[in-house]
């Protein structure tokens, strides 16, 4: 019996199903690449996906069903941006010239700038105001083709306002086609009320953020800015503890600006991810590939903040860690929404090659927010979350670098934005 289908994106020079057969050993192997293929799309799920020659064998387009001719162009699922700090006010783009000027990320920090005064911009903004500027910029997400992305709270710092940015992504969800997958960063920083009082502040966060947060069922994941200066990993081991307890599942940022041992820790509480991992040791990845916690890479803040160091990604590969890679998008140390970008950044910075990207921005970033089941790959039954990219090769999504290839993005089978030129839909 055919399958019945309502859209069918047909003819792609390449088709990218990141859904290889059991036996795909290399990336490129993992990218599922078929010449010439189609997808077929039922309602917002994917029922078929394959070489263009069989689709008659499995499929009947329904009446009044669309064919979207791919000829040229390079179809891939949706990116996932997995880790992102979006809703905030204000810019700093005073401190990144002070930064240009020699003033590092840490100096700022401890002169009263970075997070905290965009922890202060953020609380004296309305609801609405957040919610008008988030949606701004997944609007600009959209574009670039991320279909999906984590989106951290983290710039309200007390029970209140960061119930109150939860609260601005759960709209933001709910009104925009991206999908949100949202976690409580209560841990982001220590706020200018509590100076001094840091042990305090962990006993607000564990307390009574974190009970909140889970009883309204406002973030799946728990995660901490683990760095020297701000959470110790003690402090930290703390927080991610009585998330999970609650049911909020652990994510760290780790190992970012000093070797402090986060993804060790983040092994020993199994979290999901560990991310930045500049300063990861050999024992820390060793630990994260037997717990199976993806490495999430940012390498866009360590260029943003001119760290002039990257994280050992070949390493990470080599030992058998899955790579996720990330925008970090946030206005201190990663001021863009551009997963292609990034990627760039990832092959000629940390000799990432054009395939492992594509891996790190679908199928692994989709396990990097436990959403493996339903994202990342264009297969039966996952969600239909798919790209057509205006490039020969899906190695140009890296390559030529620095513009936009997204010509259109179907969110749960339904074309969400559409590229124009000239003033003309193309
Ligand atoms: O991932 N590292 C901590 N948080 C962000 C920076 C946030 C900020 O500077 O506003 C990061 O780099
Ligand atoms: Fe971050």
């Amino acid at each position: 019996m055919k399958i019945e289908a309502d859209l069918i994106v047909e003819r792609a020079d390449q088709l990218l199903t990141l859904a290889p057969g059991e036996n795909a050993k290399t990336a490129e192997d993992k990218l599922g690449l078929v010449p010439d293929g189609s997808v077929a799309v039922k309602g917002e799920s994917i029922v078929w996906a394959g070489p263009d020659r069989e689709i008659g064998r499995h499929i009947v387009l329904s009446a009044g069903g669309k064919r979207l001719n791919a000829r040229g162009k390079v179809v891939t699922p949706g990116f996932v941006d997995s880790h992102t700090h979006p809703v905030f006010a204000g810019s700093r783009a005073l401190e990144f010239e002070l930064r240009i000027k020699g003033a590092t990320y840490q100096q700022i920090a401890q002169a009263g700038g970075g997070i905290k005064s965009t922890v202060e911009n953020t609380r004296t903004a309305s609801k609405e105001d957040l919610r008008d500027l988030g949606l701004r910029r997944l609007e600009e997400m959209l574009s670039l083709g991320t279909t999906t992305v984590e989106a951290k709270s983290g710039y309200g710092l007390s029970v209140a306002d960061e119930i109150r940015m939860l609260e601005v992504l759960r709209d933001l969800d709910r009104k925009h086609p991206v999908d949100i997958v949202s976690t409580f960063l209560g841990a982001h920083e220590i706020p200018p009320e509590y100076a001094g009082r840091k042990q305090d502040y962990v006993q607000l966060v564990i307390d009574e953020m974190i009970p909140e947060v889970a009883s309204r069922k406002l973030a799946s994941f728990c995660d901490v800015f683990c760095e020297e200066g701000v959470f110790s990993l003690e402090e930290s081991r703390r927080i991610l503890e009585k998330g999970a307890e609650l049911g909020l599942r652990p994510k760290l940022h780790a190992d970012e600006l000093t070797p402090l041992g986060g993804s060790e820790l983040a092994a020993e509480v199994g979290a999901v991810s560990a991310d930045h991992l500049l300063f990861a040791s050999e024992k820390g990845m060793e630990m994260m590939a037997e717990k199976g916690v993806v490495a999430t890479l940012l390498p866009g803040t360590a260029f943003f903040l001119f760290m002039g160091r990257y994280a050992p990604a070949r390493k990470m590969i080599e030992k058998g860690l899955a790579v996720a890679l990330a925008t970090d998008f946030n206005p201190g140390s990663c001021m863009t929404q551009s997963l292609p970008l990034i990627t760039t950044i990832a092959c000629t910075q940390m000799r990432m090659t054009p395939a492992e990207c594509i891996l790190g921005i679908t199928r692994h970033a989709a396990r990097a927010i436990g959403r493996e089941d339903t994202l990342g790959s264009l297969e039966p039954g996952k969600q239909a979350d798919l790209l057509l990219l205006d490039i020969p090769d899906y190695r140009h999504l890296s390559y030529h670098f620095g513009i936009n290839h997204v010509e259109r993005v179907f969110k749960k089978g339904r074309e969400v934005w559409k590229r124009t030129t000239c003033g003309q839909q193309v």
